[in-house]
């Protein structure tokens, strides 16, 4: 059985309730593979997640794009996962760089955070990626690897995970990581999968791609191997969120 592509919106803290409306639109008007071959899911800020649910085509999912480490209580500001399973939100994606570098989240809260939306019932979309110092340091696997294995020491249950490798010199660039650049990556955490969890769950678990994806970059990456498709930030509030889509193989 093969992994279904999987194409994520990421919309960052963006939009207004009209902007909203007019994106979901597109979306709902779009000519899109059935779900059976692609797996799309929408990200909006917190505000607009149930003005999203209750607008968006059913064969399209919802996330929030973070959620506290564990039950609600006295944590100001912060949204629990059983909030979101109350909304009927079914996904939460965890780990951005954004969050890491600029709120200084650490591999071990974010293995913590994956850890308990998991137990709560949502699935994850983890991700993971490096600096560009950490890159010409040759260090991008040591530091996706030690990303990824503080989730593999939190869970036992990859079936609602989804891996996101987002290279931080690619986020917001316009700088895309090349076919190869991608593909050599996606295949070292799959191997690293299979070493450090099981041969199962490294076939299984969808690795997918982020970082300056467009309509224009999109095919030749969705045709590597091991890119099992998108998370998408800036392109997700256009159009052209419909030609990455469509990328799907
Ligand atoms: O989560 C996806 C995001 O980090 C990628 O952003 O704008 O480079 O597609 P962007």
């Amino acid at each position: 059985m093969g992994r279904k592509f999987f194409v994520g919106g990421n919309w960052k803290c963006n939009g207004t309730s009209e902007e909203v409306k007019k994106i979901v639109s597109t979306l709902n008007d779009a000519q899109v593979p059935p779900p059976d071959v692609v797996e799309v899911v929408i990200s909006p800020p917190y505000v607009f997640l149930p003005l999203v649910k209750s607008l968006l085509r059913p064969d399209f999912q919802v996330a929030a794009q973070n959620c506290w480490v564990k039950k609600g209580g006295a944590f100001t500001g912060e949204i629990s996962a059983e909030m979101l399973v109350n909304l009927g939100i079914p996904w939460v994606i965890l780990g951005h760089s954004e969050r890491r570098l600029l709120l200084g989240e650490s591999n071990e809260l974010i293995g913590d955070k994956v850890a308990y939306a998991l137990s709560q019932g949502l699935k994850v979309i983890a991700c993971v990626g490096e600096t560009l110092e950490q890159r010409e340091a040759d260090a991008t696997m040591d530091v996706v690897a030690a990303q990824t294995k503080a989730i593999a020491d939190r869970i036992s249950d990859w079936t609602n995970v989804v891996v996101a490798y987002e290279p931080v010199w690619a986020i917001g660039t316009g700088k895309v990581a090349t076919p190869a650049q991608a593909q050599e990556v996606h295949t070292s955490l799959r191997k690293w999968l299979a070493t450090n969890v099981s041969s199962q769950v490294a076939e299984s678990t969808r690795i997918i791609y982020g970082g300056s994806v467009t309509g224009g970059n999109c095919k030749e990456l969705a045709a590597q191997p091991d890119v099992d498709g998108f998370l998408v930030g800036g392109a997700s509030l256009k159009a052209e969120f419909v030609d990455i889509i469509k990328s799907a193989t």
